[in-house]
């Protein structure tokens, strides 16, 4: 089960846009790969189509959506189609069809607790290095909260850009931690600072 720090495993699966080799899908893109427990079931309709309305959203940050179940690539081509034809939103990302559980195995995504034959919905935010760099696990009977998975990715890349941390709540805008002191000196250092908004030494913020 791979933890936030891993290298993303590679594998190569079919999916609703043809065969992907991850490593190549992935290449130089932030890739946010999700799983659903099934098709034509409720929550996964809203989940599915909220990312399906965000893509273009994700695809300005360098990012690439792809999602997984444990169906078949003619059930995900049936269920998208039907989606499109009741609600007009179409989902373009490629969903990788995981019959033979084998990239859901390799990511953790099968809770037996919670499920012995369908991924829990899980949220996997990987770097273009190929890293994993984020993890959500929600259960069968509560949906995830899209808001959240944008704030994270863009939490995720600001903090990569501008060498910081990220507070509680933390947005767009909001300031953000500026690492703390390791050493007296840079103690020191930070006390006499007054430019950032300070608690104390080891809490200051700054605008960025
Ligand atoms: C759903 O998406 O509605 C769902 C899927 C699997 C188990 C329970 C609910």
């Amino acid at each position: 089960m791979p933890r936030i720090g891993d290298p993303a495993p590679d594998f190569t699966a079919v999916t609703t846009t043809g065969t992907i080799h991850f490593s190549e899908f992935a290449m130089d893109n932030w890739v946010v790969m999700f799983s659903h427990p099934a098709d034509f079931t409720p929550v996964c309709t809203t989940e599915m189509s909220a990312f399906a309305l965000e893509e273009e959203w994700f695809r300005q940050r360098n990012t690439k959506l792809i999602g997984l179940s444990i169906d078949s690539v003619h059930s995900h081509l049936a269920w998208v189609n039907n989606v499109r034809e009741k609600t007009g939103v179409y989902m373009q990302f490629p969903i990788i069809a995981d019959l033979d559980m084998s990239v859901s195995k390799l990511y953790g995504m099968l809770h037996p607790g919670e499920s012995e034959t369908a991924a829990v919905r899980a949220v996997f935010f990987i770097d273009p290095e190929g890293k994993i760099r984020l993890m959500m696990y929600y259960p069968m009977n509560v949906g995830r909260n899209m808001d959240e998975v944008k704030r994270a990715l863009i939490a995720l890349q600001t903090s990569d850009e501008k060498k910081c941390a990220m507070p509680v709540d933390w947005r767009p805008g909001d300031k953000a931690i500026v690492p703390p002191p390791k050493t007296l000196e840079q103690m020191d250092a930070r006390i006499a600072n007054t430019e950032y908004e300070k608690v104390d030494f080891y809490l200051a913020k700054k605008s960025i």
